[in-house]
């Protein structure tokens, strides 16, 4: 395990762990107020998804947990997330037009690159997971088409990403959340078309109008527009 700084941030690397969203989990309790504390894994045992999915988690690809207190709502959280990511990939290429599938799947292409698990301690830290297939992706058993940055000609390492990736962070900490929704929209994911939405085992379609002041994605029907808080886009 190394320990180094990138900005505020405290970071550890690990050769292996099980997830580093369990690592930070297991430190939030010895966690101040303002430490921010950054652990990577080059690869991961038992890494984890949204919805109890695992996370295919070989030697290549980018692994990361930000552990740290924050005044800001989950929703906030979750959208300043993806948006950096989509941010740090736009700095590396201007040639590919990354999206956000909302509330936080990275799409290049239709096909997801990177994911996002964000969960609190009992603490109340914030875990902000991320995983981004720079080198490879799974091809097979997956509920999506996925594919990495190299499928698209982007060879970017896994520390210069992550610098990238957080200056992005802490910009975005300190914008108002309307800055971040529009920026948020800006990259959005069939935004104006229609979409499904999975929510459990049910799935509920209509035409993705925008979000609302709440962070609730807003849902057009024929004859009224649902508030969704939950669930995530469907690919079609
Ligand atoms: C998803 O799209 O379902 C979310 C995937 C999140 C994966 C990352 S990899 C780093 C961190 N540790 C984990 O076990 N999961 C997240």
């Amino acid at each position: 395990m190394s320990d180094k700084k990138i900005g505020a941030w405290h970071w550890f690397d690990f050769a292996k762990l099980d997830s580093t969203n369990n690592y930070a989990l297991s430190q939030a309790s010895s966690l101040s107020s303002s430490q921010k504390i950054l652990y990577t894994a080059q690869m991961q045992t038992s890494g984890r998804g949204r919805r109890g999915r695992s996370w295919d988690s070989p030697l290549g690809n980018l692994y990361f947990s930000q552990l740290f207190f924050s005044p800001l709502s989950p929703v906030e959280i979750v959208y300043i997330t993806a948006l950096s990511v989509v941010q740090t990939i736009k700095k590396i290429t201007d040639k590919l037009v990354p999206q956000i599938k909302w509330p936080n799947d990275i799409l290049i292409n239709d096909c997801k690159i990177g994911g996002i698990l964000i969960e609190k301690s009992k603490e109340g830290a914030y875990i902000v997971g991320v995983g981004i297939n720079l080198i490879s992706s799974p091809k097979q058993n997956t509920v999506y088409p996925a594919a990495s940055l190299r499928d698209f000609e982007i060879d970017i390492n896994r520390d210069d990403f992550l610098k990238l990736y957080l200056a992005a962070f802490e910009d975005n900490l300190s914008q108002s959340f309307t800055a971040i929704k529009n920026n948020f929209l800006a990259n959005a994911y069939k935004l104006h078309q229609n979409i499904t939405i999975g929510l459990g085992d049910k799935k509920i379609s209509g035409q993705f109008i925008g979000i609302d002041e709440n962070g609730f994605l807003l849902l057009k029907q024929e004859e009224n527009t649902l508030v969704i808080n939950t669930g995530e886009i469907l690919f079609s």
